[in-house]
């Protein structure tokens, strides 16, 4: 196998989105995605059985798509690599399975690979090598998680995530909550350019001192977030806007909302960063497209001499040469090919790689 610039085909199917994705290397040749979000949109949030369908209607067309795109033969590649987990299980189910049905028609090593270190190993596309001292601040619909990256290959540890509902969670439950739809993300950044963000002062979670502690003896949550109270919050705000009679004021709200989540995340990123000798911050996931979280992180990496990248939103977001990008990654580093014998696994810890 070509293993100094090896084309990798990568396959992901966590979550709503079918993605495939061709890299030579850390060049991306391909990127192409067939999303199920219209499907859920009436639901108000992913539904893994109706995801699951959709992977399994969507896969061959995006596979297609794929190599056209990237101009080469399923013939010609290398390697192929998969999403075994964290996601849905059904969804992943169906990744996997195309994944080891493509490797056993073609002869072609699989590599099983972590999607949230994929997420991280995108980075590669978009400007080369991952700088030493990197962390890596993942917040999307299904995460929000701070990781030390040692070694994108063999050395990622989790150091702080939510304990609860991820931010693009909170995203869609307050959309829902002010009557503004599904997803919600999109159109509360929106709205909360015209709003004021210091109207309401939502609770940040989980930095009160019994949680945090101290540098020296940290709290169980130093680096941890919370979501759900700020929800709840949220409802509570609207329900006493609606008896007082008074109009709802949606922007106000929204950009409340949305200052609470950004401050929130990037204090405990930048906390995390510091006390770790972290110098390097990559932002990912679906939530990195938020101006707002954007903005305030580079703000705050940029007082504390931290340099961040923040890779395009159509790499941020889940795809499938994300997957491709780690599994080249991989294979570049000498790793062994996963066989077909392994299963997915819908909560696959973050220490682990590949499989
Ligand atoms: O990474 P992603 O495509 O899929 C998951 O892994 O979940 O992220 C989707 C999430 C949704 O919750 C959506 O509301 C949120 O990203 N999102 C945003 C923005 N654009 C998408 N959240 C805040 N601001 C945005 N501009
Ligand atoms: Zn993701």
């Amino acid at each position: 196998m070509n293993r100094t610039q090896p084309l990798v085909l990568g396959i992901e199917s966590s979550c709503d989105e079918t993605g495939v994705g061709i890299v030579r290397g850390d060049t991306l040749l391909a990127n192409t995605v067939s999303s199920s979000m219209d499907e859920h949109v009436r639901f108000g949030g992913v539904i893994p059985e109706i995801a699951s369908r959709a992977h399994l209607d969507a896969f061959i067309p995006t596979l297609e798509q794929a190599l056209d795109t990237a101009g080469v033969t399923l013939d010609e590649v290398d390697a192929l690599a998969v999403t075994s987990g964290p996601g849905l299980a059904g969804a992943l189910m169906v990744g996997v399975c195309a994944a080891k049905a493509l490797s056993l028609a073609t002869g072609k090593p699989l590599y099983a690979i972590n999607h949230l270190v994929a997420h991280v190993g995108v980075g590669v596309l978009d400007g080369g090598v991952l700088p030493e001292n990197l962390g890596a601040l993942l917040v999307s619909g299904g995460h929000t998680e701070i990781l030390r990256v040692r070694s994108l290959t063999d050395d990622v540890e989790l150091l702080g995530a939510t304990i609860d509902d991820a931010a693009g969670e909170a995203y869609d439950k307050v959309a829902r909550i002010l009557g503004l739809g599904y997803p919600g993300g999109p159109v509360i950044d929106k709205l909360a350019r015209e709003g004021d963000p210091k109207r309401i002062r939502f609770p940040r979670g989980l930095t009160q001192p019994k949680y945090m502690g101290s540098a020296e003896e940290p709290g169980p949550h130093r680096y941890d977030w919370s979501f759900s109270g700020l929800k709840t919050a949220v409802a509570r705000c609207v329900e006493q806007f609606e008896a007082a009679g008074e109009p709802l004021p949606v922007a106000d709200i929204a950009a409340s909302f949305q200052e609470a989540v950004a401050d929130v995340i990037t204090a405990k990123a930048m906390l995390a960063c510091t006390e770790h000798g972290i110098s390097n911050l990559l932002l990912g996931g679906g939530v990195a497209a938020n101006s707002r979280l954007r903005a305030l992180t580079q703000e705050r990496c940029d007082k504390h001499g931290i340099s961040l990248r923040v890779p395009p939103v159509s790499l941020c977001t889940d795809n499938g040469a994300m997957v491709a990008a780690l599994g080249a990654q991989v294979v570049m580093a000498g790793g062994q090919p996963s066989g077909i014998e392994f299963a997915p696994d819908s909560s696959m810890p973050v220490s682990s790689v590949h499989l």
